[in-house]
């Protein structure tokens, strides 16, 4: 083993995995108490103040709901108000409340958290599981994101592993790091689509593998669409059918929602291997009388089909905004690759098969291919490797700059290659100003109200002059991990300006 080894981390929404290269090369799965390779992404804070994660806070998830956090890796990078924000408070117990910069914090156990320390505490699970297993310190990680993540997204990552002391060597993309699963050591010349729905968030990528070579032509996807939306959608069912049956609103009520939100899932799960299957909760609540209630249904596959289509015609959409992207067509496709849990339904590999004319291929295990490509290229950059991968990503949206009026100047377009920089010369409009000031955005609106605001950049340091007499040449740089940093020149002396960067979410 490595003195100081670098391990693979899936970051999940709803699942978290961890592998690692061996000195012989092969690669290890980071196995939990019980030997599953996974452990479930929740946080939770008992009544006694214990901090629980993993299955332990799973276990006790359905008394505890209140202060039991799941599925927070959607809410990374978001700002409070936002609808995203609104539709996760619908569906979760947990309570949230805006921080200093209006981002989203946590209610756990009477403590606030922001979501970089849930994530923390999510990291500092696996490495402690790691470290154990491995009878070594691990002090340093590649750890995933969706493709589909902006910069700050990515940044707050980063920021998680700072917060336990985990260096984050190198963000990559969960798809790529499939595809790095599926392709390492096997020579091959393959156009590949990566189709990954996991619980929270949807990515595709059109990926080229020359032997070590992955060039990502194209991607795109949806940070809130996955599993849980399924779930969602059996629970409303649920929750309509009950109110016509009863008058009872049982969305009000944290315990029952979290009953039905288990079985949910179950039932979910049940019927990608069966065409039915019951729907039974006793005593879920009580008549004013104190008469005990229950729900006694049933779900067919068909059912949940119809009621989830609308989903999955989701992501069939975004699969061909990003063949048209590529320039390719689905001929020219050599495999499609299933990763992600939610890809076991079988009407989402009906349909992939219908789209490309032809099955996905189950080249990589749809749970463990991110943790086990993350691990793959964390050896690579071990420094001692053999192991030679060369990663050509690009970013998810466009990024770029905001312009009177409120329109979005694009720098960079979406699928720009990564590393990537460019530089813009930009001028005073007043006389004797000392400071210019850009707001920078990413996504893919031509108003830059409905992109993510990545924060505003204030050059300062400008030699005083009338209107329009000075130059500032600004430089645009995308990082490998696809995060922005910017700094600026004055082009007539060369001097560099100071830049401060203020994250202040709209
Ligand atoms: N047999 C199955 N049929 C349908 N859905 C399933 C099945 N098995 C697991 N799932 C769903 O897959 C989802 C979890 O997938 P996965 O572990 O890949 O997600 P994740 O990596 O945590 O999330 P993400 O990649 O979105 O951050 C859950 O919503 C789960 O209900
Ligand atoms: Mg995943």
């Amino acid at each position: 083993m490595h003195k100081e080894p670098i391990i693979g981390i899936d970051l999940g929404t709803t699942n978290s995995c961890a592998a690692i290269v061996e000195d012989n090369g092969n690669v290890k799965l980071i196995p939990y108490k019980g030997g599953e390779y996974t452990i479930p992404s929740i946080f939770a804070i008992d009544d006694k103040g214990n901090e629980l994660i993993g299955y332990e806070a799973k276990r006790q998830w359905q008394l505890n709901p209140r202060n039991t956090v799941y599925g927070s890796k959607r809410l990374v990078g978001r700002t409070f108000g936002s609808d995203v924000v609104d539709t996760m408070k619908k569906v979760v117990a947990y309570n949230m409340r805006p921080g200093k910069k209006n981002e989203v914090t946590l209610d756990v156990g009477k403590k606030e958290f922001t979501l970089q320390e849930v994530s923390a505490k999510i990291l500092g699970k696996i490495r402690e599981v790691a470290s154990n297993y491995l009878k070594t310190p691990i002090k340093r990680a590649v750890v995933t994101v969706p493709a589909y993540f902006n910069d700050r997204q990515r940044q707050s990552v980063k920021d998680a592993g700072k917060l336990i002391d985990l260096e984050v060597v190198r963000i990559i993309n969960e798809p790529t790091a499939a595809a790095l699963a599926y392709g390492v050591g096997k020579g091959l010349k393959e156009k590949v689509v990566i189709y990954d729905l996991g619980g929270g968030t949807f990515d595709v990528s059109i990926i080229e593998i020359r032997d070590r070579v992955f060039e990502v032509k194209s991607t795109g996807g949806d940070v809130f669409l996955g599993g849980i939306d399924f779930d969602n959608a059996i629970i409303h069912h649920v929750l309509k059918d009950f109110a016509a049956k009863t008058g009872i609103d049982l969305a009000t009520d944290p315990v029952a929602m979290q009953r039905i939100k288990d079985l949910a899932e179950r039932t979910k799960i049940d019927l990608s291997a069966r065409d039915e299957v019951p729907f039974n909760i006793p005593f879920i609540t009580m008549t004013s009388q104190g008469q005990p209630l229950n729900i006694e249904m049933k779900f067919t596959r068909k059912m949940l089909e119809q009621l989830t289509n609308h989903l999955v015609d989701r992501t069939l959409q975004m699969v061909a905004r990003v063949l048209v992207d590529s320039g390719l067509s689905t001929k020219d496709v050599d495999e499609v690759m299933l990763v992600g849990g939610q890809t076991r339904m079988p009407i989402v590999q009906d349909r992939l098969t219908k789209f490309f004319g032809k099955p996905p291929s189950k080249g990589v295990h749809p749970d463990e291919a991110v943790a086990i490509g993350a691990a793959l290229y964390a050896h690579s950059l071990q420094d001692d490797t053999n192991l030679r991968i060369q990663l050509l990503d690009v970013i998810p949206m466009a990024i770029g700059l905001e312009k009177a009026g409120g329109a979005f100047h694009v720098v960079f377009p979406r699928n720009a290659p990564i590393p990537n920089a460019k530089q813009l010369l930009a001028t005073t409009s007043m006389d004797n100003q000392t400071e210019l000031a850009m707001r920078i955005f990413q996504g893919d609106h031509e108003m830059v109200a409905r992109n993510d605001m990545l924060g505003e950049f204030t050059f300062s340091g400008i030699q005083q002059a009338r209107a329009g007499g000075v130059q500032v040449e600004i430089t645009f740089d995308v990082n490998v991990e696809g995060i922005l940093s910017m700094r600026a020149r004055d082009p007539a002396t060369g001097r560099e300006m100071n830049t401060t960067v203020r994250v202040t979410q709209s």
